[in-house]
């Protein structure tokens, strides 16, 4: 096992009905800012369960954050930030409006010129807005890590920061909110939360027993209620283990101490840079490559994970290989996501586009031995068409 700082200081409240409690974990006297999307909160009742619990603080909203959200949304926040003294973010709504909270709650506080940078060239984040979560979509792990994904229209860009700055205070995961879910929200979310797993799994061994058997304990869960969740998403308990499967996937824990990959994430989000698919549609695409062109490198981890989550014990090294891309291939369609480019009408011409942005970018090298070059990223999306 690797050296590591294991560190999480959200506070998770999770439950049936934990809106009410907010209250209590948000500042005295703060001035909020209440951040969420497009408009599902006020069909499902959770904006007026946030609008009862916070009616004893002065707030405001600030509604319209779009999936994928944009840099140029964002900067528009902060002008109501600086208008109405705002000291506390409240992000209501799914990865994205977390996401965008995380970012303005940075670029608020940013001395530089352009909060932009902070994604781009990597500028240090060394103080940001406090905020808090309300969860409505359990996909991505925002609710309890450090991480911001925003996308530059203008640019046709998507690009990442981290920062223990924006870890969000709170965060309510009240698995009640699944039943509102769109079924394709649902099968992005348990897909996105499977591939969290793998990204920081199926690298090479360290001896990490604890976190090897935790992160086959996530993704046996999603295997076993994903398909129930889709199937009825009133079933509480199966949105329950779906839920904290979801948040337990993407908040360090199984991540400290061992090798992590991302390069199925780091081409997937120029997938949907340049052709808009769904994050989590674009993992299911790359991810059979990913395991394909690097399974050398990966073999042994490639092989425990076909044994102690598929339970495939026969054949010689490349058979089981194959089987457990086979099994995981299954598994994303049975969730109902397509793993083809063709599928999505995305020529195979992406290929090239997407190795030639990433190495000008000097994104390139990636993966947990920095073996996923530009040809390896070109081979990966071919062997996907
Ligand atoms: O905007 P509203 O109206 O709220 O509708 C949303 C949106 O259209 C809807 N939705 C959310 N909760 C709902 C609901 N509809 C009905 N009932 C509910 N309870 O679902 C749609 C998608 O929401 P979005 O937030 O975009 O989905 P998700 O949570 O999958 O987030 C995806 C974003 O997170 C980034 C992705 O790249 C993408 O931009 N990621 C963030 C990560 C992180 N911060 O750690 C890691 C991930 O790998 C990922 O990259
Ligand atoms: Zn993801």
């Amino acid at each position: 096992m690797k050296n590591f700082v294991f560190y999480n200081h959200t506070k998770i409240l999770f439950g049936k009905d934990q809106i009410t409690a907010i209250s209590d974990e948000i500042p005295e006297d703060s001035k909020i800012l209440m951040i969420y999307g497009g408009g599902s909160i006020k069909e499902n009742g959770v904006y007026n369960q946030v609008i009862d619990a916070i009616s004893g603080f002065e707030y405001y909203e600030f509604g319209g954050i779009e999936p994928n959200p944009s840099y140029e949304k964002c900067m528009k926040a902060l002008e109501v930030i600086d208008e109405y003294d705002i000291d506390f973010l409240l992000a209501v709504g799914g990865g994205s409006v977390v996401d965008a909270t995380k970012f303005i709650a940075a670029a608020a506080f940013f001395e530089g010129e352009d909060p932009w940078d902070i994604l781009s060239r990597n500028e240090e984040v060394v103080e940001a807005m406090p905020l808090g979560v309300v969860l409505t979509l359990p996909a991505t792990g925002s609710e309890m890590n450090g991480n911001s994904v925003i996308s530059r229209v203008e640019y046709k860009e998507k690009l990442a920061f981290t920062s223990l700055e924006v870890m969000p205070l709170f965060s309510v995961l009240d698995p009640q909110v699944v039943e509102s879910l769109p079924k394709r929200q649902i099968s992005n979310g348990v897909v996105d939360a499977f591939v969290h797993v793998i990204e920081q799994y199926l690298t090479y061994p360290v001896n990490a027993k604890v976190q090897d058997r935790m992160a086959e304990g996530i993704m046996l869960t999603l295997i076993e209620e994903g398909p129930k969740v889709l199937a009825d998403p009133t079933d509480y308990d199966s949105a329950s283990n779906y839920m904290w499967s979801a948040t337990m996937a993407l908040n360090y824990l199984i991540g400290s101490g061992v090798p992590q990959d991302w390069s199925t994430h780091n081409i997937g989000h120029e997938i949907t840079a340049l052709y808009g698919v769904d994050h989590a549609q674009t993992l299911a695409i790359v991810l059979p490559g990913t395991m394909k062109v690097m399974q050398e490198s990966k073999k042994d981890k490639i092989i425990q994970y076909a044994q102690r989550v598929w339970g495939i014990n026969k054949g010689t090294e490349s058979e089981i290989i194959d089987a457990a891309i086979k099994k995981t291939v299954e598994f994303f369609e049975m969730m109902g996501i397509k793993t083809r480019l063709r599928d999505y009408n995305i020529p195979v011409t992406v290929a090239d586009e997407v190795a030639d942005r990433m190495e000008q970018r000097g994104d390139v090298n990636i993966g947990e031995n920095k073996l996923v070059g530009t040809d390896e990223i070109r081979k990966i999306l071919e062997s996907r068409y």
